[in-house]
């Protein structure tokens, strides 16, 4: 009967190690979870039924021993050692200029390319195959016995597959993935206990629990690089063939990591890896290089506690702390008053950031931001930096209340207004607060708008405050002798501003209409207010209700496009710029049913043919909606080379995905 048992319980533990295996280290699972744990049940009913043939490698003996006291110390008989750090690329070329000439090698050299996980190193011991003890890096020289709880990890093999040597000690990082880490934290939120900062903290935190049952049902996972004491075995020449043979023995190894060639290839690595990073499922700090060939590795050694054969690459920190000197508020082109962080410069994301917007107050508010706060700042990629959070336990000064809404405008002192239910406080100085001057011009003037090229915003700011240019009018009289006269102005330049001033003179009627700058218009609603009304004359005299009848028009809209043109001011500013020479053909009138619309595009990538704004202009004349994030709502999304999450949210929800080609033949199919 037991030899029947023992049988059983062979072929499960075999079954169940070989599903860890396809589930963990090839990333190929061939049942789903349900069946499993079918089979984990039976192995734990059968064990249970027959104690005495339980074994420390079977797979239900993961969580095993009583809650420790404390952990014991192991000495690494081999140094765990640390990394030198590397930021730019040349630190990239001159590590690797260092080791072909100690070398003598002419050529480039191989390296094997690894990310660099953010978790912790361990090491782990493997006698004749066999699983038996784990320690943390410690101090390099002795580290802590986390045995118990590196065996709850279920992708860590308590045996090692094929024939295994006498003693194997293998090195390499546990770590958190971002999935486990965000469901760890929400059920933490919301048994209302403490959160975690990020997933290396996490996956510290879950590996030194006294009580291996809580290490247990903690996400953690584990990927091994390298190797300790080792009896009974040769190793591979080379790190990528190491790779190989601790991913044979069935020990999870990273799928990322591959063979490159000389520091251009690191360097390719490198910057590859830097725009996965945002997609990766773990968190990682940089990428690692190693000098591919163990003999040059051995002939190249150690300078003090990092061998000279590698260099950890670091990503620029995302994150980073520093002090909000003062909050103060800028006055848009609408007179909306934006509260901004100045802030002690600080260098993060690769750039040194001293300024970040805070949006509006309830923003303020609700981040209970303060001057003299140090607070955490964040500018991951190309993103705009933001204020993340307050460190409150830093805050110095009780004294400074929360931020209050001024109650006049910061730079004309015209009275501030917040409407009721509205995010957004104003300065009601209009036309008269030099802010809202100097940022309608502005826009006036933006790419999008009249597209003139050169007028940016310190030169705005200098014709506005030298009281040369009070209306976008009034940019159509400049002179090139006013121009050459300003700051940092040579003949040259001032020659040119004037040819792409000139330029502009010829636009379009959605053009015009967005620099006008009306409250609540966008390029999308200027481009629906010129197809159904043709010409300005007729739109500038409309009434609310007949703008009202415009596709995707509201009342509010309405109501602040009439309002915009019942102003003698404003009237006056476009009969002005006509009489300069201001041209656009009449637009073809449109019963409101074109080709697309109704439909929402997405665009992400780059485009090879045409820029984005050609784009979204071809496509918006066909009425089509461009949106800048992806929803059930959307149509299509067009993906160009590089495209960024937008495209793996596109397929999630299934959404049609154009390429370039597919999107020049829709629109040629479109265009009479
Ligand atoms: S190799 C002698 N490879 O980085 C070589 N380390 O700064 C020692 N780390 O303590 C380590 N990913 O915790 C190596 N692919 C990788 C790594 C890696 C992360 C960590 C590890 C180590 C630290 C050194």
């Amino acid at each position: 009967m037991t030899t029947g048992v023992r049988a059983r319980l062979d072929a499960l533990r075999a079954e169940i190690a070989r599903h860890d295996y396809r589930y963990y280290v090839l990333d190929d699972p061939e049942i789903p979870d349900a069946e499993y744990d079918k089979l984990m049940a039976e192995l734990k009913r059968l064990e249970a039924a027959h104690p005495a043939l339980v074994t420390p490698d079977s797979p239900s003996q993961r969580v095993a021993g009583a809650p420790s006291g404390e952990f014991g110390e192991v000495v690494h008989e081999v140094p765990m050692l640390s990394l030198e750090n590397g930021f730019a690329k040349e630190d990239v070329m001159a590590f690797d200029r260092r080791a072909r000439e100690r070398l003598g090698t002419q050529g480039p050299l191989d390296y094997f390319a690894e990310p660099k996980l953010d978790g912790l190193a361990v090491t782990l011991i493997f006698h004749d195959g066999v699983f038996e003890r784990a320690a943390t890096r410690g101090d390099g020289f002795k580290g802590e016995d986390v045995t118990a709880n590196v065996r709850t990890i279920r992708a860590c093999p308590l045996r090692l597959r094929g024939k295994a040597p006498r003693v194997l000690e293998v090195r390499g990082e546990v770590f958190m993935p971002i999935a486990g880490f965000e469901r760890l934290n929400r059920e933490a939120q919301d048994r209302g206990e403490k959160t975690f900062v990020n997933p290396r903290n996490a996956a510290a935190g879950s590996l030194r629990q006294l009580d291996p049952r809580i290490t247990a049902a903690r996400p953690l996972r584990v990927y091994f690089y390298g190797l300790g004491v080792v009896f009974g075995w040769q190793p591979p020449e080379t790190q990528s063939g190491l790779i190989e043979a601790l991913q044979a023995w069935g020990l999870p190894v990273c799928p990322h990591s591959e063979r490159v060639r000389g520091a251009e290839g690191c360097l390719e690595y490198y910057r590859a890896m830097g725009r996965r990073r945002a997609s990766l499922p773990y968190q990682i700090d940089g990428v690692v290089f190693k000098v591919d060939r163990r003999a040059d590795q051995e002939r190249l050694g150690f300078v003090s506690r990092a061998p000279r054969w590698a260099l950890a690459q670091k990503f620029a920190a995302e994150e980073a702390v520093t002090r909000v000197r003062a909050i103060e508020f800028q006055v848009g082109r609408t007179g909306a008053l934006t509260p901004v962080a100045r802030l002690e410069p600080v260098f993060v994301g690769g750039v040194t950031v001293s300024n970040v917007t805070l949006h509006n107050l309830d923003e303020v508010w609700r981040k209970d931001v303060r001057e003299g706060d140090t607070v955490v700042v964040r500018r991951a990629g190309d993103v705009i930096p933001e204020l993340v959070r307050v460190i409150v336990e830093r805050r110095p000064h009780p004294e400074h209340g929360p931020v209050a809404l001024p109650r006049t405008c910061p730079v004309c002192r015209s009275a501030v207004i917040k409407p009721e239910g509205e995010a957004v406080a104003r300065c009601t100085g209009a036309f008269s607060c030099p802010a809202q001057r100097q940022e309608s011009i502005r826009h006036f003037a933006s790419r999008r708008a009249m597209d003139i090229e050169g007028l940016g915003e310190k030169l705005v700011e200098q014709l506005v405050e030298g009281g040369i240019v009070s209306s976008p009018a009034d940019l159509y009289t400049l002179t090139a002798g006013q121009l050459a006269g300003l700051e940092r102005m040579g003949e040259k330049s001032a020659a040119n501003l004037k040819q792409a001033i000139e330029r502009s003179k010829r636009t379009t009627l959605p053009r015009l209409l967005y620099a006008l700058g009306i409250r609540e218009v966008g390029e999308a609603t200027a481009g629906a207010l010129a197809r159904h009304f043709g010409d300005l004359h007729s739109l500038m005299s409309a009434s609310e209700d007949e703008i009202q009848r415009v596709p995707d028009v509201g009342p509010v809209v309405a109501a602040h496009v009439a309002a915009f043109f019942a102003s003698c001011e404003h009237r006056k500013v476009i009969q002005r710029l006509q009489e300069a020479g201001l041209a656009w053909p009449p637009v073809k009138k449109s019963s409101g049913d074109l080709p697309l619309s109704g439909q929402t595009f997405v665009l992400t990538g780059t485009l090879e043919g045409l820029s984005r704004e050609q784009a979204s202009e071809a496509l918006t004349a066909l009425g089509a909606k461009i949106a800048g994030s992806v929803s059930k709502k959307t149509r299509y999304v067009v993906a160009g080379a590089d495209p960024g999450s937008k495209l793996e949210k596109a397929r999630e929800l299934g959404i049609e995905v154009l390429e370039e080609d597919a999107l020049k033949r829709l629109l040629a199919r479109h265009r009479r």
